[in-house]
């Protein structure tokens, strides 16, 4: 991307913000409650938000850094960054070629939050679909609900005129996946415990081998922004966990959990296990932290010492006692501070007036999740 100088990045801000100022509530249907000035633009995604890139070789957070800062709504902006992931046919995590379940079929979680008019959408299980976030936002925009999930998903986004194709699985997954039967042969684990554990203990052993990307075991990609007028959403897209059982759904859709964004305060949003981020609701518990005054860095450590608590299965702990697993935070606050933190040191996606940049993450514990 371009690098914006100071007088580009002060000029299309400005065009940005005369805009929004002449049609403020033709553009979100109410005004929001607090409008922060002067905020520098920012998007804040996991590290797979600089790894796609489109044909014109931009990255997610460039191209959401690019229409937030040229007046798109912020969105609309997340919603197209994080589609040339989830169009990416060599992401595994993500869309429409990421990992299928246990029955070798694809089904895609997804949710997006809209700050300013304080409205959200999400889809889960959802199949047949190659980019299931701009389902989530149609959910938003066009329904009363919040979620919407399975056959019931797929139809609303066929009568939207999304395109819906049978069978959609990327040939690289297609035979991961059948590397991964070959392995678990589930009919030989006839106690569903057992079973479960040995779907998941192969599919870490794939990723200890190199076969699959570890990365991408969890998938997922959350993005975040805020404009310069302090306008903040938040969206969060995922092929879920590799081999799930079939209508699994992880946190990514689940509003409080994969996701959180409140107007006034921030947003935040996951990536990794989403079981261990599902029972503390941490995307919530950060907003909530950060409310009440914590830097988006403290939020996110806060959430994650929960998450920490909450393991205490044998199965989820390494051999000091912390989980093993990885898990990830995403957070930026009302004043375009924010912050990258995980559970083991991972990276992130940024892009600021700077550029975009890949960076470490703060981390709760040292050394790595599997190690
Ligand atoms: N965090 C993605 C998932 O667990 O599905």
């Amino acid at each position: 991307m371009k690098k914006l100088n100071r007088r580009e990045f002060v000029k299309t801000t400005t065009v940005a913000g005369v805009a929004a100022a002449a049609a403020p509530r033709a553009l979100f249907g109410q005004a929001p409650a607090v409008m922060t000035k002067g905020v520098k633009p920012v998007v804040i995604a996991s590290a797979n938000g600089n790894a796609s890139k489109d044909a014109d070789g931009i990255t997610c957070v460039q191209k959401a850094f690019t229409m937030i800062t040229k007046g798109s709504d912020v969105l609309d902006a997340l919603v197209a960054g994080v589609s040339i992931v989830e169009l990416d046919p060599n992401q595994t995590g993500v869309g429409w070629s990421g990992l299928p379940n246990a029955e070798g079929v694809v089904q895609l979680d997804a949710s997006c939050m809209h700050g300013p008019k304080k409205r959200a959408g999400a889809v889960a299980a959802i199949e047949g679909v190659r980019a299931p976030a701009r389902v989530a936002q149609l959910v938003s925009d066009e329904t009363d609900h919040h979620l919407l999930v399975g056959k019931g998903a797929q139809d609303f986004a066929r009568s939207m005129g999304i395109k819906i194709e049978e069978g959609l699985i990327n040939e690289t997954a297609r035979k991961q996946w059948l590397e991964w039967k070959r392995r678990t042969d589930p009919l030989h684990y006839l106690d569903p415990k057992k079973r479960a554990q040995a779907w998941y203990d192969t599919g870490l052993q794939m990723v200890r081998e190199g076969l699959i990307d570890g990365e991408h075991f969890w998938g997922t990609i959350n993005c975040d922004a805020v404009n310069a007028r302090g306008e903040i959403c938040g969206v969060t897209t995922t092929s879920g966990l590799a081999w799930k059982i079939p209508g699994r759904a992880g946190d990514s859709p689940i509003l409080g959990a994969g996701l959180y964004v409140d107007n006034e305060v921030g947003a935040a949003g996951s990536t990794g296990r989403g079981e261990a981020n599902l029972y503390g609701l941490c995307s919530f518990l950060i907003v909530e932290e950060m409310r009440r005054g914590a830097h988006p860095k403290d939020a996110a450590i806060t959430a994650l010492k929960r998450v920490a608590k909450n393991t205490i299965e044998k199965r989820l702990l390494n051999e000091k006692g912390q989980p093993n697993f990885g898990l990830s935070f995403y957070c930026l606050n009302a004043k375009g501070e924010y912050a990258g933190v995980a559970m083991y040191q991972s990276r992130y996606a940024v892009c600021t007036e700077n550029g975009p940049q890949t960076l470490q993450t703060e981390a709760l514990f040292e050394g790595r999740a599997n190690g």
